[in-house]
């Protein structure tokens, strides 16, 4: 768990530094698309932190790894993020196996929230993968995907208990 807390800031970390990417090649709208992934990686970090509390657990922050700086492409980019989740898909799954296998049903319950929570990363990274495969180099469709990817908000989650 205490791991995953790792690997949740590290996804934060990494999305705030494709983010970075995105303002230094001109793509505002990528940017703040990004800055709000990160902001909902760091909400996950916090989730598995306040249960490992809940659980009279002690909470073991680690050292957070530096992210790339620089990705060859915006499509390289997605296709990096696709991959990540599919990554963190896999640590949830094997977490679940691990509650399941130590009888932890509190636990299982809680990371049920991340397995759905991580086939709607995996849906939005792979879809805006295709779509930036498929405007491809075109100016002005990246111009309109540009637009189009700034729509997003961040929403606070609402106080759950
Ligand atoms: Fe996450
Ligand atoms: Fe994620």
């Amino acid at each position: 768990m205490n791991k995953q807390i790792n690997w949740e800031l590290y996804s934060a970390y990494m999305y705030l530094s494709m983010s970075a990417y995105f303002n230094s090649i001109g793509m505002a709208g990528f940017a703040s698309w990004m800055r709000v992934q990160a902001q909902e990686e760091q909400l996950h970090a916090m989730k598995l932190f306040d249960h490992i509390v809940a659980r009279g657990g002690r909470v073991h922050l680690m050292e957070i790894a530096q992210p790339p700086l620089e990705w060859s492409s915006p499509t390289n980019v997605f296709e990096e993020t696709y991959k990540h989740e599919q990554k963190v898909t896999a640590l949830i799954n094997d977490l679940v196996s691990l509650a399941k296998s130590e009888e932890d049903y509190a636990t299982k319950n809680m990371l049920q929230w991340f397995v759905d929570e991580q086939v709607e990363e995996e849906e939005s990274a792979s879809e805006v993968f295709e779509k930036i495969k498929l405007v491809g180099t075109d100016g002005s469709g990246i111009y309109i995907l540009d637009k189009e990817m700034g729509l997003r908000s961040f929403t606070p989650p609402k106080k759950a208990e």
